[in-house]
């Protein structure tokens, strides 16, 4: 808990109740309830406005409705599209219930001893940047950072009911509910005012038992080697299990262990391992590879690309250590990809993100020097130099036998694909054309669907999604790709990418791309020509938060949910039109 914090008083007797709120006496409870019932009835939305920006309140020293300025908190321009009214409630009468993963608390302590909590705005070579409780910034030295670690609790004020009466309360909620994005005139025919939903839905049928659920799944990978077997990464435990389906019912399936990595990988609310790749020979050298995170320096999170063997009967990982090919460099917790996927080219392709913090203030995504913000390629088979993998011959930023490349280039790494990328979680191909098609989760407006290409720039962080966002990073004469997609708020806050459905040729999802939304759990198929959409409809709703999807090797595909169930997702009843 937080200093300062009402509840401070009894952190002895902390009851989780099942809304999830946070109780430390009945006496709260009481209160709580009270806002909580004055909320739903309802308030009035301008007094609200009124309430926000009141010194009591002091919403505002934290938050702006949109905008380039920066504050702790998240922008809530568009908070009525996010939460419905259940969660807003929740999220200001409880902020460390539900926190916002790029908002989090980040605690200093000094070398003299001084502890600093606060919500971190900016990182370089120099000096580390927070916001504290007031909303204001305050600069450390890194030369005087002894401890830097991730706090658990929100920064945002606890207690609200202390300088808000209930009918304010109310007044605020009703607000906060009214902050939507604005339909407008849609200007760009790849951001749809309305995604429509076909007739009959997709169905998702779980892929096992109750009893075998998984613990926080994050990649479903069918098995090179075996029509019936699937893995499954957990990202929590750190551990990669074999699915093995029987004939007929969930009965006769097997779950077995391939690989422990928790003593290699660190865990934290979203790391751990994420992917997992097999060698395109894997079937004779039982090779293969993950992305997981070591926590760098002692404190951050940093993404591992690293290389494994399975044993010679494929049933386990053949033990030891794994062979580190790459780590991607982060200076904060925040943004670092996640994917990890040979390509038809047998090249392995990496997601890196853009390494935080919130907006990409040192412009990771266009800074061609650093590995973040971008989509790497690199050749297992080989070695180059001192590095324990090749550079494909046609990377866009190779340097030839030891050559250089004219200024600007001259720095640039010779692992990037393509860049601008802000958090490229999900991608894949289309088995049919070859399009790379990213899942990249935006900033604070759009999400978005990209098909990407060797050596382009996709933007971020001069645009988001279709939009300018900043021109701190503009180049001159530089190209930048928009998406083919890209969604707002009332859609979702957090782009899955799926695949592109090849599998039946009768199939009216023939040749549609597959994706969800983690928080709004909605699935989607999509169609593009020359990278402008075509078609895109919502198809379903994901029972768990869809953070992955899987395919078969017959191309059809499942979707991951996060609170541990994999589910097969059957379009046979459903019409795309
Ligand atoms: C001291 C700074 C501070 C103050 C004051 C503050 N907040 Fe926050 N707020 C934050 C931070 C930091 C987060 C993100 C962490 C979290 O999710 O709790 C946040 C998160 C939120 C969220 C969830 C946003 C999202 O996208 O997940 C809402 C809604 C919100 N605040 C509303 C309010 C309202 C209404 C007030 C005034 C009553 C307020 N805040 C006062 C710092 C603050």
């Amino acid at each position: 808990m937080k200093p300062g914090c009402a509840f401070l008083i009894c952190l002895a007797v902390l009851i989780i109740a099942s809304n999830g709120l946070l109780f430390s006496q009945e006496a709260d409870k009481e209160i709580l309830a009270r806002y909580k019932a004055a909320a739903v009835k309802g308030g009035d939305v301008k007094r609200g406005e009124a309430v926000f920006k009141s010194k009591e309140a002091a919403c505002a020293n934290c938050h702006i409705l949109a905008g380039m300025e920066k504050k702790a908190g998240p922008k809530l321009g568009t908070i009525g599209d996010k939460f419905t009214q259940e969660q807003l409630i929740e999220s200001v009468l409880d902020p460390s219930a539900r926190l916002h993963p790029d908002h989090t608390t980040t605690t200093v302590v000094t070398t003299a001893g001084k502890t600093i909590s606060g919500v971190l705005h900016a990182r370089d070579k120099k000096e580390i940047q927070v916001f504290d409780g007031e909303g204001k910034v305050i600069r450390i030295s890194l030369s005087d950072v002894e401890i830097e670690k991730p706090g658990t609790t929100s920064l945002m004020p606890a207690g609200i009911f202390k300088t808000v009466k209930a009918d304010q309360f109310a007044d605020l909620i009703a607000y906060l509910g009214s902050l939507r994005q604005k339909a407008g005139t849609t200007r760009w025919p790849g951001m749809p005012d309305e995604i429509a939903m076909v007739k009959k839905p997709a169905r998702l049928e779980p892929l096992h038992s109750e009893a075998m659920k998984f613990d926080h799944p994050v990649c479903l990978i069918a098995s090179p080697t075996s029509a019936r077997e699937y893995f499954i990464v957990e990202q929590k435990t750190r551990k990669i299990f074999r699915l093995t389906k029987g004939e007929g019912d969930f009965s006769t399936d097997k779950k077995e262990l391939f690989l422990d990595l928790s003593d290699e990988a660190s865990t934290g609310q979203f790391e751990g391992v994420l992917c997992l790749a097999f060698h395109p020979d894997y079937k004779k050298n039982r090779r293969y590879y993950v992305n997981f995170h070591v926590r760098n320096q002692g404190s951050h999170f940093s993404p591992i690309i690293a290389e494994r063997r399975a044993t010679a009967d494929f049933k386990k990982d053949a033990g030891g250590k794994s062979k580190r090919l790459l780590q991607i460099p982060q200076d904060t917790d925040l943004h670092w990809g996640g994917m990890l996927a040979f390509g038809p080219d047998g090249y392995l392709y990496i997601g890196a993100g853009d390494a935080g913090p919130q907006e990409d203030p040192e412009g990771h995504g266009q800074d061609l020097s650093v590995l973040t913000g971008k989509i790497l390629r690199i050749d297992v088979d080989k070695t180059q130099g001192d590095r324990a993998y090749g550079i494909p011959p046609d990377n866009p930023f190779r340097k030839f036998d030891g050559g250089k490349l004219p200024s600007p280039l001259a720095n640039a790494r010779e692992e990037i694909y393509a860049y601008g990328l802000r958090m490229p979680w999900r991608f894949s191909w289309d088995t049919e054309t070859g399009d790379l098609w990213v899942g990249d989760i935006g900033q604070n407006l759009f999400e978005n669907v990209r098909i990407v290409r060797n050596g382009e720039n996709h933007g971020w962080n001069v645009f988001e999604g279709f939009e300018n966002f900043s021109d701190r990073f503009r180049r001159e004469g530089e190209t930048y790709i928009p998406p083919v997609l890209s969604y707002r708020r009332k859609e979702g806050v957090s782009v899955t990418a799926g695949y592109v459905y090849r599998a039946k040729k009768d199939s009216s999802y023939y040749g549609a791309f597959l994706f969800a939304d983690f928080e709004s759990k909605r699935i989607w198929a999509m169609t593009q020509k020359d990278r402008k959409l075509g078609k895109v409809r919502q198809i379903g709703r994901c029972p768990e938060k869809p953070c992955s999807f899987g395919i078969d090797n017959d191309g059809e595909l499942f979707v991951i949910g996060y609170e541990g169930t994999i589910f097969r997702l059957v379009l046979d009843d459903s019409v795309f039109e």
